[in-house]
C-alpha cells in the first residue's frame, strides 16, 4: 500500500510519516520525493517542521542543514548524517521503502 498520493505532497513542504516504528521526514522537491530520518542528529527536533530550500532541509531548533538526497549533515551543529530511505513513485502513489 502506498504512503501518499503524489498530489498530497506539496513541493518544499515536508511531512512526517510514522512507518515500521520509525519517524521519517518525507519531502517532495519538484518531481522527486526524498525520505530521511525525521529526528535531527543533533538533538530531539522534528525535521519535518523545518525549512526546505532546494535539496536542503534546515532544522528549526539550532539551524543545522541536511542534504535531503544523501542525509549528509551540511551545517553545524549537526555533524552526523541521517539515514535515508528509498522512495518509489508509481503513477500517483508514493511509497517509502523500509
Ligand atoms: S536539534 Fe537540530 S540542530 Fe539542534
Amino acid at each position: 500500500m502506498s504512503d501518499f498520493t503524489f498530489d498530497q505532497l506539496e513541493s518544499g513542504k515536508p511531512v512526517k510519516l510514522e512507518k515500521a516504528g520509525k519517524s521519517i521526514c518525507v519531502t517532495r522537491v519538484g518531481d522527486e520525493v526524498f525520505a530521511i530520518d525525521d529526528t535531527c542528529s543533533h538533538s530531539e527536533a522534528s525535521l519535518s517542521e523545518g525549512e526546505v530550500s532546494g535539496f536542503k532541509i534546515e532544522c528549526w531548533l539550532h539551524g543545522a542543514e541536511f542534504d535531503l538526497r544523501t542525509g549528509e549533515a551540511i551545517t553545524l551543529p549537526a555533524n552526523i548524517a541521517l539515514a535515508t530511505y528509498p522512495v518509489r513513485i508509481d503513477a500517483n502513489s508514493v511509497t517509502v521503502e523500509i
